[in-house]
């Protein structure tokens, strides 16, 4: 980026911020508002609980579109790698030669043996730029070219063009890899998928983002149910009356709509004092918030007081029946020091054991009772629970329904 561009970033950052902070002052001020959707929506609760719907939904939302796999930084280098084996096929994400980031099936193309397994941060060591079959030795560089055969002459008059790995779309946008996971000639474009909530992605400045830590959380609950429990504030002063519901209010939020994609901010209890002051006394409010990329991702970004900024991502997955799922869960740091990376790390444990003793609590208990609810029972997400809407009607309406 060049320092014009990086001056344009932070001043459309503060625009965005400033935006964004009047709109939940004046909430705040109106005595706990929040933007609501024009009416209360229904939805039958099959769709967490029936397994053609969830089989459906894998097909449909986790073979057939682009799913984050990871950032930037994640595979920073040549020969640098991730294994994505969340839906379907295990898949190789790996940053080629020449920089740009390439997948391929993780099945060598003489008997389909694993080509490299999963290492404990979900990385895998690619010495020497090359992935060597661990079966046979098969050898192919980081484009997936067919470079080396021990015993070749066993394979004469076989058409060895046709033995290189199998690609899968990917695209890399500013920070973010892509993949849609099913093997084809049509080019990603991440850019497109995004469409205009690429422009307040680009805000988080994701492509700096260092990884600090990951970790997985999996919870007897449908996919969706988890997901839910991020797209709404409604529940902070209830299910959180000792974490969030003392810092934030409970049932206001900032809205935005990029379907099939979405951006929450939830205000802080301090902007009540703020609410009282003129707006040219307003401490400046940091861009940040809750982001929703469909259909699984979601981007927490916040900032430390040494101004460093954070990033949480939770990329959610059905698991394989309609009450299993997991949970990718990392956490990265732009700028900063070595402390603001460890306190960003603890910070994320703490997030995590209170997304799965309390948000996923909830999540699993529901799901519980909507597997024998009554026939025809529905959910309900109310005008204050926009987010929800938006997510449910873009599920229906990406599978057909
Ligand atoms: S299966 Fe990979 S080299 Fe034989
Ligand atoms: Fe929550």
């Amino acid at each position: 980026m060049t320092e014009s561009q990086t001056l344009e970033l932070a001043a459309r950052r503060r625009r965005v911020a400033g935006d964004i902070q009047r709109r939940m002052v004046a909430h705040v001020a109106a005595g706990g508002t929040t933007d609501m959707a024009p009416q209360p929506m229904k939805n039958d609760a099959s769709a967490y609980t029936d397994e053609s719907r969830a089989a459906l939904e894998r097909r449909e939302l986790f073979l057939k579109r682009p799913l984050v796999v990871g950032l930037t930084k994640d595979i920073p280098n040549p020969g640098d790698c991730l294994l994505f084996e969340d839906v379907g096929q295990s898949i190789i994400v790996v940053r080629s030669a020449s920089g740009s980031v390439r997948a391929f099936l993780n099945m060598c193309m003489h008997r389909g043996s694993k080509l490299v397994r999963r290492g404990e941060d979900g990385t895998c060591d690619v010495s020497g730029r090359r992935f060597v079959c661990p079966f046979h030795a098969w050898t192919f560089d980081l484009d997936g070219v067919l470079v080396g055969i021990p015993g070749a002459q066993g394979f004469e008059g076989l058409d060895l063009g046709q033995r290189n790995l199998v690609r899968v779309p990917a695209d890399e946008w500013n920070g973010l890899v892509f993949v849609r996971p099913t093997p084809g000639d049509d080019p990603l474009d991440a850019a497109g998928y995004l469409g205009s909530f690429a422009s307040e992605l680009a805000l988080l400045d994701l492509a700096s983002a260092f990884p600090v830590r990951s970790s997985m959380l999996t919870a007897a609950t449908n996919w969706k149910c988890a997901l839910d429990t991020y797209g709404e504030g409604y529940h902070f002063s209830t299910l959180h009356a000792s974490t969030i519901g003392t810092t934030h209010f409970s049932n206001v939020a900032v809205f935005d709509a990029f379907e099939p994609h979405w951006r929450l901010n939830f205000p802080e209890k301090s902007l009540r004092a703020i609410s009282k002051l003129p707006e040219a006394e307003w401490p400046h409010m940091e861009y940040g918030g809750i982001h929703f990329i469909f259909p699984n991702v979601i981007l927490v970004a916040g900032s430390l007081e040494s101004g460093a900024r954070w990033v949480r991502m939770f990329r959610v997955f059905p698991g394989p029946t309609s009450g299993e799922m997991i949970c990718r869960t990392a956490v990265y740091v732009i700028g900063g020091s070595e402390s603001d990376r460890q306190s960003s790390a603890f910070a994320h444990d703490d997030s995590n054991s209170d997304v799965t003793q309390e948000d996923y609590q909830v999540a699993v208990d529901g799901y519980a009772n909507l597997v024998s609810a009554p026939p025809g029972f529905t959910v309900v997400y109310g005008r204050n629970e926009p987010a929800l809407q938006a997510f449910h009607r873009s599920v229906a309406s990406a599978l057909g329904l």
